[in-house]
């Protein structure tokens, strides 16, 4: 039989980023232009294989909403998580800047209770901005400021590009965790 493990991934981010279109791309391999916002959270469950097929990962993903209404309930979801992705989009600073809020919560919380989280930051939308988007700068800074992102990724739901490097980043991480 298959050694199986279980990995908690998270999805944050200001509403409208593209979480939600994010899994789909990755689950169903379709992209909604027009998206219903995410009421709660959604749950969504994938098998993964690792090391040539002989690993199987059971990612359990929380995709939670970004409206502010609902935010009381994101820590309920990022509990014991392995893996948290705070997702913006890259041709809006504001939600940069809420990303960034995110995860100086997630910061405040790996180092009380859970160090092993590993924060990645996902840039998403990249089919709207040729190359880099107009808000680099802060980016590389924040970057360079907070050791505690493990990686950035650059995608697009809609086109899908940069989801393999995402998905292949996290199954990457199983073993470390
Ligand atoms: P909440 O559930 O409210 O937190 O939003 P969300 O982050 O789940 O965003 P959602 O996936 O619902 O996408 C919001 C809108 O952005 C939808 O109209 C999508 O079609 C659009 N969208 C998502 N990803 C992309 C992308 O990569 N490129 C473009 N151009 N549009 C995208
Ligand atoms: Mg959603």
């Amino acid at each position: 039989p298959k050694l199986t493990a279980d990995f908690k991934l998270v999805l944050l981010g200001e509403s409208s980023v593209g979480k939600s279109s994010i899994l789909q791309r990755v689950q169903n391999g379709t992209f909604d232009d027009t998206k219903s916002s995410t009421i709660g959270a959604a749950f969504v469950s994938k098998k993964v294989s690792k090391d040539e097929g002989s690993k199987l990962v059971n990612l359990q993903i929380w995709d939670t909403a970004g409206q502010e209404r609902f935010h009381n309930l994101t820590p309920l979801y990022y509990r014991n998580s392995n893996m948290a992705f705070i997702v913006f989009d890259m041709t809006s600073i504001d939600t940069f800047k809420k990303a960034e809020y995110w995860i100086n919560e997630l910061e405040t919380y790996k180092s009380d209770t859970n160090s092993g989280l590993i924060l990645v930051l996902v840039g998403n939308k990249a089919d709207l901005v040729s190359g880099a988007c107009d808000f680099e700068d802060e980016i590389r800074q924040f970057l360079n400021l907070n050791k505690n992102i493990s990686r950035y990724f650059t995608v697009s739901a809609k086109q899908n590009t940069g989801l393999v490097e995402l998905f292949g980043y996290v199954v990457d991480s199983v073993d470390e965790s």
